[in-house]
Parts: C-alpha cells; structure tokens; sequence
C-alpha cells in the first residue's frame, strides 16, 4: 500500500495530519533560535559518518555543501521556517533533501535520532547563553566594585529589620553585592560544566549499531567530555534545571537590589537619586519620577521562578526515554535567559550613574543612636565590665534620650545620663566614642566594615572577578575554535578531499 503521508517520518501513516494535530505539536517559535546550532550539529555529524565510512565521500560533499547554504540563506532571511515541517530539525533535513536529493540528504539522519540531536542543539545553545549570563553578572560586578572603591568612607546606617542598626560604608553595602553575585557566578560555571557534554550518540535512547565515533563529535563540538549514558542522555534535563536554578537565585538577588533601589530613591529615605536617563514619569502627575527598572527587575523576578517550577513540574512524572514532554524544556529556560540577560544589561548603566546623598546618609547615621553599640564595646573594653551589662546601660541611656526627643549628639543629656548610671566621660571623649566615622574604622574584623578591610575586599573580589572573566574568554575562545575546526574540515571536503585525507588541526 502507498503511504500518503508527506512527512519524514510518514512510512506507517496512510493519511496527512490533521492542520490542528500540526499547529499542536510544532515548536518552530520556540526552537527558531537554534537553527545555527543544528547545523553545526548535523555538520559534524555528517563529517564523523563519513569518517567512520558509514556515508561516503560525495554523501558528505552533498550534505555539507547542502548544510553550508541553509546556513546562509537562514542568515539572509531567504531559508524560512515552516511549521508544517514540525521543529527546526526537520526543517533542515527537508532543505538538505530538496536541495541534495533523498540519495544524499536522506543519509544524514543515520545513527542519530531528533532525541540527541534536539539535545545538542540545546546544550550549544546554553553554552552560549551561560557565558552571556556570566559576562553580564561580572559587568554588574564592576558597576558596584567602583561605587566601593570610591566609598570606602562614606559612612550610612547599615539596617537589620529595616531599622538603623550599626554604621556601614557605602562601599561595604556595594561589595556585598559583589560577594553575593560572585556565588551566582559558581552557580553558572557549575551550570556550565554540566552542560558541556556531548549528549550526540545517544541516539533514540539506546545507542546505535553504527560504529560512530562520539570522541570525534565531542572534539567537533567543542564539548569537555561526552554524556556517555544513552538512556540518561536522553531522559534527563538537568542541564536544563541547573542554569534555570542559578537564574532564579540570581534573579531574587537582582530583585532585592530592584526593591532597595525603589526605597532608596523616595523621598522619605531620600539616600539616592536616579539619573534622568534611567527614571520614567507619570502622565498624570507632573512631578513624578519613578524607579521603573527596579519595579520591572522585583516584578519580572516571578517569571523565572515559574519557569523552574514549569521544568520541575514537567519532569517529575516522565518515564525513562524520551517523552513529547520534554518539547517544553524550552520555553521556560528561553524565557527565564530573557529576562535576566535583560535586567543585567540595563542595571549596571543605572548603578554607574545613581547619585548617592553622602550627606543625607551622614545625617541619618548621626540621628537614630546607630553607635550604641559602639558605646557599649567601649565600656566592655574600659571598664571591663560584661557586654550584657553594658548592653542594659547603653538601652537605659537610649531610652532616656529617646523619651525627651534627643539622640546622642545632644552632649550635655547624654553625659548627664551616663553619669547617672556610674560612668564618667567627658563631651569630647563621648564624641570621639559615638563617631559613625571611627566605628567604621573600628570594624576591623575580617569581612568587616572598616575602610581597609573593604578595600582589601574590592580587590580580592576584583581578582576573582577577572579569573571569571578569563575563564568565561577561555571558553569563548573553545567555542569558536571547535566551530573553526569544522568550517576547516568542511572546507577540505568541499574543496574536493576525501574525508581519509582531511587534516583535522
Ligand atoms: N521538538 C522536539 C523537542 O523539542 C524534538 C525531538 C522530537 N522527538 C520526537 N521523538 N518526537 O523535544
């Protein structure tokens, strides 16, 4: 019997599709993006066949010459996706096919399946993204490490529960951040390291037949290793659920940050103004200026943690094997790589050019007793007394003044006070204790807030940040030269060499 079927894989079917079954099942939108990568995928596939005598010599002139061009016409717009043809993967065996001609085109699918190939694409993919990712968060980095350098002495109330605490640097609150974005950049490169791995080879999920070469594809590919377990490969998506994880808790830092500059900015707390350049109005009210990206940043922080629960979902009650569930790995990490590369690229330019009120921030730290600890240590050490039994004195003090309205600065009552509680100091030995300026020196403790522990702290964190940067460059740079390395094999072969003679270095 004929088979009326027009798809690929159409043998055992007797009619066409349903338009619905089509428009259901297609992924064209979402895996448009990996176009470049299944072709570089199908290209060294096609060279490992051939080198492995399994194609011959003219099936991989025919394909590679076929695979060259739908790269180049789906750069200049003349290759265009269609969804009838189901996924991006069979958009390009179908060029190869109308192109070469089903003698050579319909070779390349040999000992390989679209369930490891949809798998390499997507680890190249994430490859790529990763180290956006990774160059995006140490940009940030930056952006904080020079507010540090430059506020090493600008004294603030650091908070706990959102209440005046103890004197802080500006540049300590700003290398905080460098310390907590340093621990995402882990997150990534671990991310990284797992999906660095040829999944091609497994096939359908149980090997093949064919005598292929995974070293070589591994080697083509630019990949450390090779996902050896065909099975796993094929079943798993950790390399899905670990960069999904690394974003969302990047993203909850970046949304804190979001929440910290939208109170810093009001007028109430009036501690930092935003350049004009990244504010928004309101189109009632003229007097308006709005920390829009913060907003944005804080509020599109939902959509990564919902993808990560979209992935976990999804996995949580596959079979081993491949499931059509798996088709929506996709959407979610797409989604949430989205959204974090765009608030990384807009957040530093805001950071660089945010206006910080040095003298407001010195105001608040000398108005609301944010030194009482320091008072307390100081008895602990002069007059050797227990710190509880300080901590009792100092509180008593606090709520006197407290009662009348007064802080520390109001000299006279906070001496009287003292006094009261048996403890003689004279005006200026209290001014000395109380200032916001020597407590931040006096912080000398490792990790501390002391000038010269943030400064020691900036540059280490700016060492770190530069091997980051190194290795992030490292790894472009294997990227591209595996892809070099391919487009030089595939140049040999075109140029008319046998696959035996073709120099691989
Ligand atoms: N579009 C599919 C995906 O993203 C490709 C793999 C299809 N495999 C299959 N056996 N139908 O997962």
């Amino acid at each position: 019997m004929m088979n009326t079927s027009t798809k690929l894989w159409g043998g055992r079917f007797r009619s066409e599709l349903s338009t619905e079954t089509e428009d259901f099942t297609q992924s064209i939108d979402v895996d448009s993006r990996l176009i470049p990568h299944d072709i570089w995928g199908s290209q060294v596939h096609a060279i490992m066949l051939a080198r492995q005598g399994i194609i011959s010599d003219e099936d991989l002139q025919q394909i590679l010459h076929w695979l060259s061009k739908a790269e180049s016409d789906f750069r200049d717009g003349k290759f265009v996706l269609k969804p009838e043809k189901e996924d991006v993967h069979m958009n390009v065996e179908s060029y190869l096919i109308e192109g070469a001609g089903s003698e050579y085109g319909g070779k390349l699918h040999t000992a390989r399946s679209r369930n490891d190939q949809v798998l390499v694409d997507a680890h190249l993919y994430i490859r790529e993204q990763l180290l956006d990712t990774q160059q995006g968060v140490s940009h940030l980095c930056r952006a904080f490490l020079s507010i540090a350098q430059d506020h090493t002495e600008t004294v603030m109330p650091g908070y706990t529960h959102t209440q005046h605490a103890q004197p802080i640097s500006l540049g300590f609150w700003a290398t905080a951040y460098v310390s907590m974005f340093l621990r995402d950049q882990k997150r990534l490169n671990a991310a990284y390291q797992l999906a660095n791995l040829n999944p091609l080879g497994a096939c359908a999920l149980a090997g093949t037949s064919f005598s292929i070469d995974r070293n070589l594809t591994t080697e083509l590919l630019g990949f450390d290793g090779t996902h050896e377990h065909a099975l796993d490969v094929i079943s798993s998506r950790d390399f899905i659920a670990e960069p999904l994880f690394a974003l969302t808790l990047l993203m909850t830092t970046l949304s804190r940050l979001g929440e910290e500059i939208v109170y810093w900015t009001t007028y109430e707390f009036n501690i930092a103004t935003l350049d004009d350049a990244y504010a928004t109005g309101s189109s009632i009210m003229p007097q308006k200026k709005n920390a829009d990206i913060a907003e944005l940043t804080r509020g599109r922080t939902g959509k990564v943690y919902a993808a990560l629960m979209d992935l976990l979902t999804n996995l949580k009650g596959l079979p081993t094997g491949y499931n059509r569930d798996l088709q929506e790995d996709k959407p979610p990490l797409w989604g949430a790589f989205d959204v974090v590369q765009s608030c990384l690229g807009i957040l530093p330019g805001l950071l660089e050019t945010l206006d910080f009120n040095t003298d407001r921030l010195e105001l608040l730290v000398n108005a609301n007793f944010a030194t009482a600890t320091e008072l307390a240590n100081f008895l602990v050490s002069e007059r050797g007394l227990p710190f509880r039994k300080c901590h009792e004195i100092v509180g008593n003090i606090v709520g006197g003044l407290a009662k009348q309205g007064k802080t520390f600065e109001d000299w006279a009552e906070t001496q009287e006070l003292l006094r009261s509680e048996g403890i003689d100091l004279s005006i200026t030995q209290l001014q000395h204790i109380l200032d916001p300026k020597r407590s931040l020196h006096n912080n000398r403790s490792r990790g501390g807030t002391s000038p010269a522990e943030v400064k020691r702290m900036v540059s280490e964190l700016g060492e770190k940040l530069s091997q980051i940067d190194n290795q992030i460059h490292l790894r472009q740079e294997q990227i591209n030269t595996a892809y070099q390395k391919t487009l030089g094999v595939t140049e040999q072969v075109l140029g008319g060499k046998a696959i035996a003679e073709v120099c691989f270095n």
